[in-house]
């Protein structure tokens, strides 16, 4: 940099930030994807407000400063909010909080009492209620308008479609859409088992969920709503708090946690505990919001341009820590993308010891421009994976070179392909890369798949240096004689501690008697379990029972793959591409002639057993065992029937945690037996 040269003016600086702000916007909002924490926008955003404030002629019109962030996406309806959307002022120093409370306090002119309620780390959506009906749900959008969301919002259970009680002829409510972690989490393991990228967070999945154009799919992603913020006569009541709790009476899923307090110090008291508390939640929250009851009062405060007087966010600080990119290395999957990985130096962080961090790929690297020996500040919420989120320039060591992504495979030494559209690379050698083929042994044994539970990734990569195992079909052939008494020694590098895997004479029985009872397994879990790109659980079991055998789907051309339900242009792409391969027919082939089920056999069906037989169920909030999808085809496995909501007609409500009290109380009202997932399983034996 020339030392000489004056700094950049103050247009040149605000078109900047404007420009980059924007960017962030667009990140954030419409693709579900932020590329910088929220303190680093914040920051940009205080930024270019104070250079807005000194040079108001240079600011733009359509400046992030004034306008709520966001854009609308291009395959929604986009309709006009009834009233605009707004953000809320945000802070994260107590400071700026006591402030916030003398200022209203001077224009109120009187003692007042605040709500503070957890700040939800979703995805804002305002919900519009007509003679007790659900018949609009609208995302903020740009804050004026919003996308049309409402079939998709329809398949979230604890919204109700139709409510109950004393309500308004006509009003809207908004709230958040969120994932619970847990079910975040499973959803996650899943897509990884199918070959997808996993969601950086819950607050992404749900955001990118809400916007998926097939509400068949937002149904089976797991999401929830909290609503916090009624809108309509507000005349029918006195404070804010007051809306909220008789709105939970209409049967809306309000957050308990919201708390009257009577002076800021109680507030602060509030924030204090649910700082420490909030990892204990089932879901993540990113603040509290502090907003003032009386909604006289509320008017009187009035609102700004952007932001309500009477509420403010105070947001917990994320933590983050300094520390050193020693290395990347580069991991290839059992789909063969390949996925770099950060070395750092180990350094603490929410208690636990973090010494490495994804990198995701080749676009994130550029955007980061990250290079060895830098200093990185990584970034860690909840239970995340932890994540680089910036790169400390001034750090940089003058010998530095930026950093360049592999050309050819870690593994195997095969030229890497980056598919057109795609961001990850993907090492082609698909029956040869070691990765690859144990990643695909891994998936076939798995419990929904083949169910091996006696093979495990250990036994796997033993039998596969051995040379016993090449793909799927050499389970197959394996013999008592071939593995008794093999045995490796491995090292583990986080722990240091060395393992030993070693098949004496029970293993050996054990993983043979795995292997042949395995040839039972119905067929829509062997199609699974062959690891076709994009095949998950529910492609399987479509293709089974749409085509009933391996060779018809073998067969199928592109357009009768496309015709059946729920399988899109990828999926169907996906399945010709694999049965191009004269490998894999090879594979099916040894598979048939081992006796695996490679059609449905309509006479090998299991015995229906019938405990439930006419019982209608509501399976209703977040449960420990099992998902809601695995409790639901249960009760479909035994004869019941699994229905949306409660009426007269339930016969019991299968009640997780978080579960809405005005449902428990719908429930109890009706007289319907209300169940846990223990009594669930007593039930059935
Ligand atoms: S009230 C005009 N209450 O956080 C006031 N917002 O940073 C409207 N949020 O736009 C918002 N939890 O998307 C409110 N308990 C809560 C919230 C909450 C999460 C979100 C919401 C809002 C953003 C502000």
């Amino acid at each position: 940099m020339d030392l000489f040269s004056s700094p950049p003016s103050p247009k040149i600086q605000i078109d900047a930030l404007t420009r980059e702000l924007k960017e962030h916007n667009y990140n954030y909002y419409v693709l579900a994807e932020p590329t910088i924490s929220d303190r680093e926008f914040d920051r940009l955003l205080k930024e270019l407000e104070a250079l807005e404030k000194e040079f108001p002629e240079l600011a733009h019109l359509d400046s992030p400063v004034k306008v709520v962030g966001g854009a609308v996406t291009k395959n929604f309806i986009t309709k006009k909010h009834s009233r605009p959307m707004l953000s809320l002022g945000n802070t994260y120093s107590e400071a700026e909080l006591r402030e916030f409370d003398e200022r209203a306090k001077k224009l109120a002119g009187m003692d007042f009492e605040y709500v503070a309620e957890l700040k939800f780390d979703g995805f804002a959506i305002g919900l519009t209620y007509k003679n007790g009906k659900l018949i609009q749900a609208l995302t903020r959008g740009d804050g004026t308008q919003g996308d049309d969301v409402t079939e998709n919002v329809k398949t979230i259970r604890t919204i109700p479609h139709q409510l109950h009680g004393n309500y308004p002829e006509e009003f809207e409510i908004r709230g958040e859409i969120f994932m619970h972690r847990k079910a975040f989490d499973r959803m996650n393991e899943e897509r990884v088992k199918n070959g997808e990228a996993p969601f950086a967070n819950p607050r992404n999945s749900a955001a990118g969920t809400i916007k998926m154009q097939e509400s068949s799919e937002v149904a089976k992603r797991p999401l929830d709503c909290f609503l916090y913020h009624f809108l309509g006569d507000e005349k029918r009541f006195l404070t804010h708090y007051d809306s909220l709790k008789e709105a939970e009476t209409w049967g809306l899923q309000i957050n308990d946690a919201a708390k009257v307090c009577k002076s800021m110090d109680e507030v602060w008291a509030f924030i204090k505990h649910w700082d420490k508390e909030r990892k204990k939640l089932s879901f993540e929250i990113d603040g509290v919001v502090v907003k003032v009851n009386s909604y006289q009062l509320q008017h009187e405060l009035g609102f700004t341009a952007k932001n309500p007087r009477w509420a403010i966010a105070y947001k917990f600080e994320t933590e983050r820590a300094a520390t050193k990119l020693l290395s990347v290395s580069f991991q290839v999957g059992r789909t063969g993308a390949v996925t770099p990985v950060a070395n750092l130096e180990p350094v603490l962080l929410l208690g636990t010891t973090v010494k490495r961090a994804s990198l995701h790929n080749q676009d994130i690297i550029n955007e980061l421009d990250i290079r060895v020996g830098d200093t990185v500040f990584v970034e860690k919420g909840g239970e995340i994976i932890p994540k680089i989120i910036e790169v400390d320039l001034d750090m940089r060591p003058l010998d530095s070179k930026p950093l360049e992504f592999i050309t050819h495979c870690p593994e195997c030494g095969t030229a890497l392909i980056r598919k057109e559209g795609e961001v990850a690379h993907y090492c082609p050698n698909e029956e040869g890369c070691p990765p690859q083929i144990k990643g695909k042994m891994v998936h076939f044994v798995a419990r929904k798949a083949l169910d091996i539970d006696s093979m495990g990734e250990e036994r796997i990569d033993l039998l596969h240096e051995k040379g016993l195992l090449k793909n799927v079909a050499d389970f197959y052939d394996l013999k008592y004689e071939q593995i008794f008494g093999l045995s490796k020694t491995t090292k583990d590098e986080e722990t240091g501690k060395t393992k030993d895997t070693r098949i004496l004479e029970k293993s050996a029985n054990n993983i043979l008697l795995g292997i042949e009872t395995s040839k039972n397994t119905p067929f829509e879990r062997v199609l699974f379990g062959l690891g076709i790109r994009f095949v998950g659980e529910t492609v399987a079991k479509k293709l089974a029972k749409y085509f009933k055998t391996i060779d018809a789907i073998a067969a199928a051309t592109f357009e009768e793959l496309n015709a059946v339900d729920e399988i899109g242009d990828t999926i169907a792409e996906s399945i010709i591409q694999w049965f191009a391969n004269p490998q894999h027919i090879e594979i099916i082939e040894k598979l048939k002639a081992a006796g695996l089920h490679l059609s449905v056999d309509e006479s090998n069906q299991p015995e229906i057993d019938n405990k439930l037989d006419g019982k209608s169920f509501v399976v209703s909030g977040v449960f420990t065992k099992f998902s809601r999808d695995e409790l639901k085809d249960t009760i479909e496995k035994f004869g019941g029937k699994n229905v949306g909501s409660i009426s007269s007609k339930t016969d019991f409500v299968l009640a997780g945690e978080n579960m809405g009290p005005a449902k428990l109380q719908k429930a109890t009202d009706l007289g319907i037996k209300v169940i846990s997932e223990e009594d669930f399983m007593e039930m059935i034996g």
